[in-house]
């Protein structure tokens, strides 16, 4: 079986940011920056009310729509919440899962975080799952041990044939929105254990397929730095993809 080459995967993660109308100037924009620019994937996910508004600005483009959250159940009385259906009838083809954020303010848990997972892969979107240390988890020496427990628990009962519609998103806790990026080695070494979860589960021909994005302040100063390491693949962006510049300037750095 020949080895499908990884591209790399450059997501864009506006968080709570934007209105509609702001929403739509800033995808615009960006295209404006990178069209032409076809040597990676390119995402953007935006807050759920903007998703039309972005849909429409990036239809016909290079740039793929992205959701930040999906809820679990198909449809029902869940008050608030947002189906991976619902997503897909709106153009959306990528969703979060699993973001630190969630995780740290809104109650996410392993287990949520793998029924998130199995609904948008069931539904045909491809999930981004989020995993990453606290920076105490770090200092305890046990960075290995809960990446790959996190990556373990949320591709329990995943199976092999969606893995296409995986992507990990490697992002320590503590280099989120705070200008401290992991070094180049360290991000590496971290995606790197991710793989070899990867490795164990499926085998080696899907851990070497796997795309395993580094997301933690990756910046136009650090971006190539980082996608030149072997195990990483490309970047989850916060404050960076609302800077059409300095985005740009990322997917530059991703070009195969
Ligand atoms: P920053 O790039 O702002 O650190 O955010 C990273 C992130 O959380 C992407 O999901």
């Amino acid at each position: 079986m020949s080895v499908r080459k990884r591209r790399k995967v450059i997501a864009g993660n506006w968080k709570m940011n934007m209105t509609p109308s702001s929403a739509k100037e800033l995808a615009k924009n960006i295209y404006e920056q990178i069209k032409g620019k076809r040597g990676c994937d390119v995402v953007i996910c935006v807050p759920f009310v903007d998703i039309p508004a972005v849909a429409q600005a990036v239809k016909g483009t290079m740039i793929k729509l992205g959701a930040q959250n999906v809820h679990y159940e198909e449809k029902g009385a869940y008050t608030g919440e947002v189906s991976a259906e619902m997503l897909k009838e709106c153009g959306v083809q990528y969703v979060i899962v699993g973001h630190s954020e969630r995780r740290q303010y809104f109650g996410e848990t392993d287990e949520t975080v793998n029924k998130r997972a199995k609904a948008a892969l069931n539904a045909g979107l491809t999930a981004i799952i989020c995993v990453g240390e606290q920076l105490w988890e770090r200092e305890c020496g046990i960075t290995a041990e809960v990446v790959s427990r996190q990556t373990k628990l949320a591709l329990y009962d995943v199976p092999e044939e969606q893995l296409a519609h995986v992507i990990i998103a490697y992002e320590p806790v503590w280099a989120i929105g705070t200008g401290k990026t992991a070094t180049n080695e360290q991000a590496d070494e971290v995606c790197g254990i991710i793989r070899s979860v990867i490795a164990d589960k499926y085998g080696k021909q899907a851990a070497k397929q796997m795309i395993v994005q580094y997301g933690g302040s990756m910046n136009a100063k650090n971006a190539e730095g980082l996608l030149a390491m072997e195990n990483i693949d490309g970047g989850l962006i916060g404050g960076a993809s609302l800077k059409p510049a300095d985005f740009a300037v990322i997917v530059n750095a991703a070009q195969q």
